[in-house]
């Protein structure tokens, strides 16, 4: 299950100098294709509402074997989104485009990160392509 948080609907348009200008849907079509190549299956949701968010995890364990996730502003904030998925316990990956250690200070936290098979920052496109690597590797074993 891939999850993008808020304002990730607006990629493209939004901050390219720091987000880049692929929309959210070039984004989803390129793991598609990843996930092809792997042979694994993605469903996609983004929501800018964190209870939304919530409810995605919490019925993730149903249909889903792990959890790719952008958690975008909720990383620095969240403590119901960690909390979801503490009391899941699907391995999940954390993503980022932009190298949140370099940003502002209050982006160099996140509550989600602990839990986290591991997070990739920084890389645009590739965070998330390499998180979805990381995160079928770590299913296959
Ligand atoms: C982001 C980084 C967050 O700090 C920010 O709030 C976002 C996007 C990223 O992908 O770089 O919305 O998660």
């Amino acid at each position: 299950l891939v999850l993008h948080g808020p304002n990730l609907n607006m990629l493209g348009r939004r901050e390219p100098e720091i987000y880049g200008s692929l929309s959210l849907d070039q984004i989803n079509s390129a793991l598609d294709a990843l996930a092809a190549e792997l042979g694994c299956i993605l469903a996609f949701f983004q929501s800018n509402s964190e209870g939304a968010l919530v409810d995605a995890i919490q019925a993730a364990p149903a249909d889903y074997d792990g959890i790719l996730i952008n958690p975008a502003a909720y990383t620095h904030t969240s403590v119901a989104l960690r909390d979801a998925m503490a009391a899941i316990g699907l391995p999940f990956v954390e993503v980022h485009l932009s190298n949140i250690h370099r940003r502002e200070e209050f982006r160099h936290h996140s509550f989600l990160a602990p839990l986290a098979l591991g997070q990739i920052a920084g890389f645009g496109l590739d965070s998330y392509l390499l998180g979805l690597r990381a995160l079928f590797n770590h299913n296959k074993k």
